[in-house]
C-alpha cells in the first residue's frame, strides 16, 4: 500500500518530531494537536529546528520551505478522512489512547493503517479498540526524533503482514531503521532502559553517589551519550515512572519497582527538563 498523506496526532516532543521527519521525507502532513497553543508551539519548534539545519548547512532554504510548506496544522480528528497513515503521539495514558483511536477508526478511511508511538502500552489493546485490529501497529520512535535512527515497529496479536510491511518500508523512507518487536510490556528498548534508569535512581536514593557521579560513571565508564539521570530528566520522571509501572504490573516482578525516589520527585512536580527540575536543574 502506498503512503502519500500522513496524519500526526499530537504535536509535543514526539509528535513535532515525526511530523518533521515525514516532511523531511516527502510526505504530506496534517500534524494536530487538540490545544491550540500546544500545535503552535510544535510548529514553531519544527521551523527552529529547520532553521537550525540550513545554518548549519544541512539544509538548503529551498529544502527548509518545501518541508514547512508539506506540514499542515489540524484542528479536527475528521482530517484524518484524507489520510493513509494516522499516527498517534499523545500522552502516555491508555484512557486517552484509546479514546483517540477509537474516534479516529470513525474518520479515517478503509484502507488507512493506525500507528501508535507509545513507549511502552500494549498495541493489542490499543487496536482492540477500533474495527481494523489488523490495521493497527506500533511505531515507536525514540526521542530527539530527528537525530536517532531507531523505531521499533510492534506487532499486536492482529496486526496483518501487510500492515507491518507497508510500516517497515515507511519507516526506511524515513531513513531511520525498523526493528520488529512482538507486543509484550516496554518491549525491547524500555524493558531494558527504564530499569537500567530507576537503578541509577535507586543508586542515589540509597546515598551510593551524587546525580551527577552515576552519570558520570556512565558516561566516561560504559560511553553513553548521556548518563542515566539526565537521560531521565530530558525523557520526564512521569513517563519514567509510567512506564516502570506498566513492566512491574505487565510482568509481575518485583525487580520492575519504580524506586520511591522517582514517586517522591514526580509527586512533587520534579518531572525533569520539561518542568525545569529533576535531578538536576534547568533554567
Ligand atoms: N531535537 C533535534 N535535534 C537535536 C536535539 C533535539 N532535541 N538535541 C540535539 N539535537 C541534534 C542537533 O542537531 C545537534 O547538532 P547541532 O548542535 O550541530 O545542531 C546534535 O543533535 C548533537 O547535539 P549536541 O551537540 O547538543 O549534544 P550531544 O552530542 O550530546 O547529542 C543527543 C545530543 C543526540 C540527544 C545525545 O546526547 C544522545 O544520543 N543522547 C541519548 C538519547 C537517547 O538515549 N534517546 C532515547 C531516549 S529513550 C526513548 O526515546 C524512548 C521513550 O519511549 C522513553
Amino acid at each position: 500500500m502506498a503512503i502519500n498523506n500522513v496524519m500526526v496526532i499530537g504535536a509535543g516532543q514526539m509528535g513535532a518530531g515525526i511530523a518533521q521527519v515525514c516532511a523531511q521525507s516527502g510526505f504530506n502532513v496534517l500534524l494536530h494537536d487538540r490545544d491550540k497553543n500546544a500545535l503552535q508551539a510544535g510548529i514553531n519548534g519544527i521551523e527552529k529546528l529547520l532553521a537550525r539545519n540550513v545554518e548549519k548547512k544541512r539544509l538548503t532554504k529551498e529544502e527548509k520551505a518545501t518541508t514547512l510548506g508539506r506540514l499542515t496544522p489540524s484542528h479536527t480528528l475528521e482530517d484524518a478522512a484524507t489520510c493513509d497513515l494516522i499516527i498517534e503521539a499523545v500522552v502516555e495514558n491508555m484512557d486517552v489512547k484509546s479514546a483517540v483511536f477509537k474516534e479516529v477508526d470513525t474518520h479515517a478511511p478503509k484502507h488507512a493503517i493506525l500507528a501508535s508511538n507509545t513507549s511502552s502500552l500494549p498495541i493489542t489493546e490499543i487496536a482492540a479498540e477500533t474495527k481494523r485490529p489488523d490495521q493497527v501497529i506500533g511505531m515507536h520512535f525514540m526521542n530527539p526524533v530527528p537525530v536517532m535512527k531507531l523505531v521499533e515497529i510492534i506487532r499486536g496479536l492482529q496486526t496483518s503482514d501487510e500492515t507491518y510491511e507497508t510500516i517497515q518500508m515507511m519507516t526506511v523512507q524515513l531513513s531511520k531503521t525498523p526493528v520488529e518487536v512482538k507486543d509484550f510490556p516496554g518491549f525491547v528498548s524500555n524493558r531494558i532502559l527504564m530499569p537500567m534508569i530507576n537503578e541509577a535512581i535507586y543508586t542515589v536514593y540509597e546515598g551510593v553517589a551524587t546525580p551527577k557521579d552515576v552519570d558520570q560513571v556512565m558516561k566516561l565508564g560504559m560511553n553513553h551519550p548521556m548518563g542515566p539521570l539526565t537521560l531521565a530528566d530530558f525523557i520526564g520522571l512521569d513517563t519514567c515512572l509510567y512506564i516502570m509501572e506498566v513492566l512491574h504490573e505487565g510482568f509481575g516482578d518485583s525487580k520492575y519497582r519504580p524506586c520511591p525516589l522517582l514517586r517522591q520527585y514526580v509527586k512533587a512536580g520534579w518531572l525533569g527538563k520539561k518542568s525545569g527540575k529533576g535531578f538536576y536543574e534547568y533554567s
